[in-house]
């Protein structure tokens, strides 16, 4: 299959495209998505076969109306509606009890649905001119970095799927923040850009599902959000992070990049603005500023492709703690990781 990128200004065959059941991956404030219309459980079904993803993890609805949710969920909560009016348009996913229409084949067999309203204008056209809700993943194959750019959802799936529409670098980086409305008490599934003291100004007291916060992995706690058990986000090579005081950080890195690439391994740093001089060996880039999560948040999926791009074998990083989106950040690093974390 040819794959053709666009730019936004084709959002009417892209329309099409989802109409007749076809994938279109599309640009989102958080991530790229690959886009299929909802209902249809064929079209659905395409979106697994392209990113080669397991077909018990469910997908986000995406709509462009919060009208629309009562296209999908029923019994919807009012504290659920409260932060869908507060929140949305935004990086953040609802889990609503499904209705049934939705099939099956979108849910992963699930009886709720994840509902996100994207804040990004191109996305928000493409459901609207597709007069569709549309079912997305994150545009990338199972397993690897989430995508950025449209560069790197060509990466992975040209000769997929017949249309990427380029919006450039999203703005966001990391995928939206889940939250189970389903249960007795909001419980977030997936950390992300919302933070938790975010929704608890709106809700009061916020759950985090046990498995996904936290420093290591908790070997028998099962993820709820089923796509959280999966490996993900991974480098080919082997990612260590290394947190503590800054100096003795940056003394653990340099030391551990010195002796294996005296071992002959091809080395990699991952530092921040502030730090990035003080390292010396091995290929070294900047994630960063400390003193500004979001350009962490940014960078961090095109640095871990980076690292497949330059075969790297070893890799160091820094650890990203401090506040409530470097919770997200450390999520989606301790698993590019498998968890291997050096606290000094
Ligand atoms: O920012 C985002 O959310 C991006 C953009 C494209 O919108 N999408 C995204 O989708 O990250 P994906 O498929 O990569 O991640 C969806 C996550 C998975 O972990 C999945 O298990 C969870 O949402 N999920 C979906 N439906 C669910 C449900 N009914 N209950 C629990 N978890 C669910
Ligand atoms: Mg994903």
């Amino acid at each position: 299959m040819e794959t053709k990128i666009v730019t936004t200004d084709n959002i009417i065959e892209a329309g099409e495209i989802i109409r007749r059941g076809g994938l279109v991956a599309f640009p989102t404030e958080t991530v790229y998505g690959l886009g299929a219309d909802a209902m249809n459980e064929e079209a659905a079904a395409k979106i697994y076969a392209a990113k080669g993803r397991p077909s018990d993890n469910p997908l986000i609805v995406h709509i462009s109306d919060i009208e629309q949710v009562d296209l999908v969920a029923r019994d919807v909560s009012e504290d659920a509606w409260k932060i869908m009016n507060y929140f949305w348009p935004g990086p953040l996913t609802v889990i609503l009890n499904k209705r049934e229409e939705v099939p099956h084949g979108t849910t992963g067999g699930l009886d709720t649905v994840a509902v996100r309203m994207p804040s990004h204008p191109a996305a928000r056209a493409l459901i609207r001119e597709s007069d569709r809700v549309i079912a997305a993943p994150s545009a990338n194959t199972s397993g690897r970095p989430s995508p950025t750019t449209a560069q790197h959802v060509w990466e992975d799936m040209k000769g997929k799927i017949p249309m990427i529409i380029d919006g450039g670098a999203v703005g966001i980086g990391i995928e939206s923040t889940i939250v189970d409305m389903t249960g007795e008490e909001p419980m977030i599934l997936r950390p992300g850009y919302i933070t938790k003291a975010m929704l608890e100004e709106v809700l009061g007291t916020v759950q985090v599902d046990p498995a996904v916060s936290g420093r290591t992995m908790k070997k028998d706690v099962v993820a709820k959000a089923p796509g959280m058990k999966y490996r993900h986000y991974a480098p080919k090579g082997k990612l260590t992070l290394v947190e503590g005081p800054e100096e003795q950080v940056i003394d653990q890195i340099n030391q551990m990049a010195w002796e294996k690439t005296r071992q002959g391994y091809r080395v990699g740093v991952i530092a921040t603005d502030e730090t990035l001089s003080r390292y010396y060996v091995g290929v070294r880039r900047s994630i960063g500023s400390r003193k500004n999560s979001d350009t962490i948040a940014t960078h961090l999926y095109s640095i871990l492709r980076f690292c497949d791009e330059f075969e790297l074998d070893y890799i160091y990083s820094e650890s990203f703690f401090e506040d409530g989106l470097g919770n997200a950040i450390m999520n989606r690093m301790l698993k590019a990781a498998g968890y291997h974390l050096i606290s000094l």
